[in-house]
């Protein structure tokens, strides 16, 4: 078959042989020497990553710290998920919206297949059906991801359930997400000529393609993390909040924890921060107060959907945690350090020359030498980080010391509360509870964090995150906006409390005023006592805050203006954040909803009473 005469729409939702001979269709396209088709099981991740070993793509640590682990080593040049090469390929330029880089999908298509063409000659195309959340559930879907590249195939098998269960479910007619894949690096030319693979094969040129009408992803010339393992923020975030929004659910960028007070009752929280706010910290805490416990369900994305008790169900669509390494270390994160004691793949750390793995915040001290990231001899007077600041573990989240016992519940767990959390120096406090969900969907689409250092109470420029989805939304922001709104109207009494945290608040001198890590229990405290009804709350024009003596602080040392400082609202810095909220909104013109407009003439009506 010729390239032009490929089809234009994906097969999705089409059944097993739509599947069928949608490989064959891309295995035409592109090219590869021979198709596999994996089933997830350990035989074949052996072999796999026996062959990876052996090209020279993975490099076995020693069994004896970290038994059946690999560190793989990049290209420089493919060290992170590129947003500027991210397309939401929607029919309409404006369902994309203005967060969102648009292309005309058809294009798009036709540029896609000029780069594919070939692209994986004298590879192998591996076939991986998956799931995302329970086999089965009913909360969970199903996606097919072709891949030409064998780390992104084994890297599936951690982070989703790989299974040719998956298969069945298709074949008995449950609609599944297509997904392709192709670093990008034939190892054939277009006359025929083979040359020698490298350690990190990818592409000058990247793609990271949604059509979410279709719902499809096309990746191309990337073969590391989000890029690459088009599960996660591709299917789970791009194209399921899509799906979402067409089918009366919730596709969240959230970690999800369960929180058990002393008295042995249990809640499940699902949190937003944007990327690089401590999400995996807050998942797997370790809570300083007597008598809490704080276990794991998911670390990155949550799925909510209405039950039949018309409460919010929620799962971790994953199966594993790609975490960053540098910054998790005994002190900051002693669960995910545990986590990593075998089974993992290290990706940019740096290699210890007992053979064991390292980087920036594992110890507080350095080894005296390593290879770093890049392969180079590295000593602490190197001056340069040894592990990449975006090196990563890949692991199941099974193994996770503090995994919940109903983190892969089939329903998935009743949720109690949500949390909106930025990385705010100025203005937000540490804990607000919002009025009500309209005010709490007002506090997701403004996070927030601060471009500059702000000094002295001035809100400096404002980088925003709404909801932690400015990257992870397949549509039009505004409308999203309008998708939780709506999703509040069917949930009404029985919609989770929402809260808004900040665990980065600075004094005048610059410095945090809150220890943050296992100290944020103390905030958790306060937020079940608030669903419990045995919280009071002080209503300030933002929401509503603690009655200082119901927050615990025993054995903190918090100085006293600290505690002042931690929840202080500047009138006059709050207003300036309304006209810049204001700026915000116009930037999504006549879509933003009337209920969120409101919400901002409402804060700045209390603000000036
Ligand atoms: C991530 C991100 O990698 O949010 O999870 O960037
Ligand atoms: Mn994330």
């Amino acid at each position: 078959m010729s390239i032009a005469e490929l089809p234009l729409t994906s097969p999705a939702s089409a059944g097993i042989d739509a599947l069928r001979d949608w490989v064959d269709e891309i295995a035409s396209l592109a090219e590869p020497a021979e198709v596999v088709w994996c089933d997830g099981s350990l035989a074949e991740t052996d072999r796999l990553t026996k062959e990876l070993v052996a090209e020279g793509k993975l490099i076995r640590l020693n069994p004896e710290w970290r038994p059946n682990s690999f560190l793989a080593r990049t290209d420089p040049g493919d060290v992170a998920r590129v947003e500027d090469r991210t397309f939401i390929c929607s029919l309409d330029e404006d369902d994309a919206g203005p967060t969102n880089n648009w292309r005309a999908p058809a294009e798009m298509r036709s540029e896609l297949r000029e780069v594919f063409a070939g692209s994986m000659r004298g590879r192998t195309m591996y076939v991986v059906p998956f799931s995302m959340g329970p086999v089965g559930g009913p909360i969970s879907q199903v996606g097919v991801q072709l891949t030409d590249s064998a780390y992104v195939a084994i890297s599936l098998g951690t982070m989703t359930r790989v299974t040719s269960a998956v298969l069945d479910l298709i074949e008995a007619g449950q609609p599944w997400v297509a997904t392709v894949h192709s670093v990008g690096a034939p190892l054939i030319d277009e006359r025929g000529i083979r040359h020698d693979d490298v350690a990190w094969p990818c592409n000058e040129t990247k793609y990271i393609v949604q059509f979410p009408e279709t719902r499809e992803v096309w990746s191309y010339g990337s073969g590391y993390g989000g890029n690459a393992i088009l599960a996660k923020k591709c299917f789970a975030l791009r194209i399921a909040s899509v799906m979402a929004r067409d089918e009366g659910w919730l596709a969240e960028h959230m970690l999800i924890v369960k929180i058990t007070s002393p008295e042995g009752r249990a809640y499940h929280v699902a949190a937003a921060f944007p990327s690089a706010c401590g999400k995996t910290n807050l998942a797997m805490l370790r809570p300083s107060i007597p008598g809490w416990r704080v276990e794991t369900i998911g670390d990155d994305i949550a799925w909510l959907r209405p039950g039949p008790d018309g409460r919010l169900r929620a799962i971790n669509p994953e199966a594993g945690f790609f975490g960053v390494a540098p910054g998790t270390g005994m002190n900051t994160n002693a669960t995910a350090v545990d986590t990593l004691w075998g089974n993992t793949i290290f990706t940019n750390v740096a290699l210890r020359d007992d053979g064991d793995v390292w980087w920036e915040g594992l110890t507080d001290q350095a080894p005296a030498h390593l290879i770093d990231w890049q392969g180079e001899d590295w000593t602490p007077e190197s001056g340069r980080p040894a592990a990449h600041p975006n090196s990563r573990f890949t692991v199941s989240a099974a193994q996770c010391p503090s995994i919940a016992d109903d983190w892969d519940a089939f329903d998935g767990v009743p949720i109690d509360a949500i949390l909106f959390g930025g990385r705010r120096a100025t203005n937000v406090p540490l804990v607000a509870q919002a009025r009500d969900w309209k005010h709490g969907v007002f506090l997701g689409a403004t996070i927030s964090s601060e471009k500059t250092a702000a000094a002295e109470g001035t809100v400096g420029e404002l980088r925003r995150d709404p909801f932690a989805m400015l990257p992870f939304c397949g549509y039009n922001m505004a409308d999203y906006w309008g998708h939780w709104l709506g999703m509040g109207e069917r949930l009404g009494e029985k919609a989770p409390a929402v809260f808004q945290v900040n665990w980065f608040r600075k004094g005048d001198d610059g410095s945090f005023l809150w220890p943050g890590f296992g100290e944020n229990a103390r905030v958790l405290e306060w937020i079940v006592r608030r669903i419990e009804g045995s919280a009071g709350a002080v209503d300030a024009p933002i929401g509503l805050l603690p009655v200082p003596e119901e927050l615990d602080l025993a054995g903190l040392d918090l100085p006293g203006d600290h505690v002042e400082a931690l929840f202080h609202v500047d009138r006059d810095s709050w207003l300036a954040e309304c006209d810049l909220t204001d700026e915000f909104f116009d930037r999504f013109g006549s879509r933003v909803p009337a209920a969120l407009r409101a919400e901002l003439a409402s804060l700045r009506y209390h603000l000036r009473a």
